[in-house]
């Protein structure tokens, strides 16, 4: 027998251990060990009872998802789970399934073919594979519902979310919570339904399925809230199609349509996308050249400079993560807004249930708002929050190095400005990197990490490491105008702008790009971000600009009217109290005004080229990222767009969708845009050379590997 599984036997009961770390994922081999050791107790006369339980620090966490890359690309036959969970359920003796860590996916079905479930009491279950753009593909939306009842079971497999011990515990999911030594604790619990003469198998449990009466509404209402918090994604409402079958099918009957339903979704782009963008999370924690034996600077006191929107997020950051802060501000008035801030946005948190009004003291008092440097020769990591402008980051940076003990961090929250320049005002500019927090601070999970050329890899590494701590996923970037993130969405910023002034109005531009799935409009999302951050940016770099090459008007001229956004309750729209946004005749009379001093034909604008526009202008960007090695890989700047920019996951980012279109069709278009719009649209050479060979951004990665 393979080392996947392993078999041993206590106090006459059968142990089989599954033993694929890390997660004890249901690889090849796993499934097949599992059905060779219930096989195997099941005849050993010793044997009264059978447990299943993981090795390691989990039970079973799902299917092998690496696997499904392989069926879908026809590499590998899909093999279902169903025959070893009806020979678990058929088993004469009665078997437990064990779990500590996390049962989901395939794991909590494996289980669910078993007779009897216990659990640790900080154990979780879930059918998350909605959040892989898939449903549950081995009867867990015909067995959940038979355990559980139909109104939790629909919950649990339409939004994914785990359920922690003691809620399964109610719900019937699991018969006994184990305090202490779980095996010891089953094994126990083995031997005493072994003293059963029948055991009830999950299948055959028809009591808790409810009527079309009862049902009706639950599924009514599921829909209507997966429409909503799910928009466009077609696994979460398959996945409620698939546990109504369970209350009108079958059993066998039942799982027999769900494995219908499970093929069609991992064979959509949507399940391929969210994939991607799994693994991608993952992968960009991994930065070649530094490896995982890197020295790590712990991070112990940290202090903030900047208690504006951005600082005081920051410093919440810490806080949150139990790190004492200094929040530091030029001015009282200042650092008063700002610590009222933190404090209306913790008081939010609070009525919202999030945390409680204790954990919002703990918080607070980890706070220390100070108008002078006083402790920042005892902190680890200073973080400079100020405005976008070289002179004063550099003259903070000086101070800072004067002030900062040996091996403390020197980090930028700067958007656009070269680390490499404020590093020069140091004398130590190896400590020196980019730690890009994206708005608000305290929500968004991208962190951007940008090395500068003499940034240390230990300073690195411990950054990465500060991400993970502050619960970011922490992208390493080089050091370009704007990096990454904001590199690419000037283009895009760019082009929908140039559309408005060419004829598309404000609200369907943003109606384009929130339907086809971004969290907001470009232009909407200006307004949330502030127009003056771009326009004081813009001013900064004016000097840069080409002679002759077409700039943006229409933003600018918001600000020269006072409209940065919704912080002025005006900027492409107007806002009311509550934040609701009407267009404003003022805004249309400016693109009118301005379009029309500049020459600009107007026009009819089709959506698909709003779409067109907009998402190839990050795309061309992107590539000439790659190509500069500003970004590590593809999946770099897709994860950055993911979990920064509001980009849909079940699009799986700006490159891995150019690749799902294709980039001969991408390159077609971009090529057909510079032949109408000029030199902003001239090819990224890496987008024309893969275009050429017909390559995809994912395979040119590969072979750079
Ligand atoms: N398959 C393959 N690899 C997996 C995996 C899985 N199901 N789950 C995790 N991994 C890998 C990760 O990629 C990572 O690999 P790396 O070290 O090379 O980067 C490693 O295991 C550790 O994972 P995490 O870094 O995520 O570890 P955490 O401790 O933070 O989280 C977890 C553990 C909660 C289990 C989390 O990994 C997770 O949520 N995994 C996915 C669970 C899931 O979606 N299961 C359903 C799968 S689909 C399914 O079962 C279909 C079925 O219905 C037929």
């Amino acid at each position: 027998m393979s080392d996947l599984i392993l078999y041993t036997k206590q106090d006459g009961v059968g142990i089989i251990t599954v033993n694929n770390p890390p997660v004890n994922a249901l690889s090849p081999g796993v499934p097949e060990g599992i059905a060779a050791g219930v096989e195997q107790f099941v005849a050993d006369e010793e044997v009264q009872a059978i447990i299943l339980i993981g090795g390691g620090r989990t039970f079973i966490a799902g299917a092998d998802i690496k696997e499904f890359g392989k069926i879908t690309s026809g590499k590998k036959r899909e093999s279902s789970l169903l025959p070893l969970m009806l020979a678990m359920e058929d088993s004469p003796k009665p078997l437990v399934v064990a779990i500590h860590g996390t049962a989901f996916g395939g794991g909590l079905e494996v289980a669910m073919g078993a007779h009897y479930r216990v659990a640790s009491p900080t154990a979780q279950v879930g059918q998350p594979e909605v959040k892989l753009g898939i449903i549950p593909g081995a009867a867990g939306t015909q067995r959940l519902p038979r355990l559980a009842g139909v109104a939790i079971a629909t919950k649990m497999c339409a939004f994914g979310e785990p359920v922690k011990a003691k809620e399964a515990l109610s719900a019937g999911i699991v018969d006994q919570i184990i305090e202490g030594d779980l095996l010891a604790g089953a094994i126990a619990f083995a031997l005493d339904s072994a003293k059963k003469v029948v055991h009830s198998k999950p299948r055959e449990r028809n009591d808790k399925l409810g009527s079309p009466e009862t049902n009706a509404p639950i599924f009514a209402e599921a829909r209507a809230a997966a429409k909503k918090t799910h928009r466009n994604q077609n696994a979460p409402l398959a996945a409620i199609d698939a546990v109504e079958l369970a209350t009108t099918l079958p059993f066998e009957e039942g799982c027999r349509r769900e494995r219908e339903i499970f093929e069609q979704c991992l064979f959509d782009t949507q399940s391929k996308s969210m994939i991607h963008a799994f693994f991608g999370e993952r992968e960009v924690a991994k930065i070649p050249g530094i490896s995982k034996e890197t020295p790590v600077r712990e991070i112990k006191r940290a202090a903030v400079i900047g208690a504006g929107t951005m600082g005081g997020g920051i410093a919440m950051n810490f806080a949150n993560a139990g790190i004492p802060v200094i929040l530091k501000e030029s001015s009282a008035d200042a650092l008063a807004r700002g610590v009222a801030t933190i404090e209306k946005n913790y008081s939010n948190s609070v009525a919202k249930g999030r945390f409680s009004a204790e954990v919002m003291a703990q918080r607070m008092a980890l706070i220390k708002p100070q108008l002078n440097y006083d402790g920042f020769d005892q902190v680890d990591i200073i973080t400079e929050a100020v405005f976008e402008g070289m002179a004063l980051k550099k003259e903070i940076f000086s101070v800072i190095d004067d002030l900062a003990k040996p091996g403390c961090i020197l980090a930028s929250n700067t958007s656009t400005l070269s680390i490499d320049e404020i590093a020069s005002n140091t004398a130590r500019p190896q400590d020196v990197i980019g730690t890009h927090y994206f708005s608000p601070a305290n929500v968004m999970r991208l962190l951007e990490i940008v090395r500068g050329r003499a940034t240390g890899d230990d300073v690195i590494a411990s950054s990465m490491a500060l991400a993970k701590k502050l619960n970011k996923v922490g992208v390493l970037v080089g050091n370009c105008r704007g990096f990454v993130g904001n590199r690419m969405i000037h283009c895009y910023g760019r082009e929908a702008q140039f559309l408005v002034e060419e004829g598309a109005p404000p609200r369907k531009v943003d109606a384009v790009l929130y339907n086809w799935g971004m969290a907001m409009g470009p232009l909407s999302m200006s307004d949330l971000a502030g127009l003056d951050v771009g326009w004081r940016i813009r001013k900064e770099f004016k000097h840069l600009e080409k002679p002759g090459v077409r700039v943006a008007l229409v933003a600018d001229e918001l600000c020269e009217m006072g409209r940065f956004g919704q912080k002025t309750k005006a900027g492409w729209y107007k806002y009311d109290e509550n934040r609701k946004q009407t267009p404003d005749p003022v805004v249309d009379e400016a693109i009118l005004r301005l379009a029309s001093a500049a020459g600009i034909k107007r026009r009819e604008i089709s959506d698909q080229e709003i779409l067109e526009r907009t998402v190839y202008a990050l795309v061309n960007e992107g590539a000439r990222i790659l190509e500069e090695g500003i970004a590590l890989r593809p999946v770099d700047i897709d994860v950055i767009y993911l979990t920064g920019y509001g980009f849909p996951t079940y699009r799986g980012g700006p490159m891995f969708y150019a690749d799902t279109v294709g980039l001969s069709e991408v390159c077609k278009k971009v090529c057909e845009f510079e032949a109408a719009h000029g030199e902003l649209w001239e090819p990224a050479p890496l987008l024309k050379k893969l275009a050429e060979e017909g390559k995809t951004f994912g395979q040119w990665a590969k072979e750079r590997a």
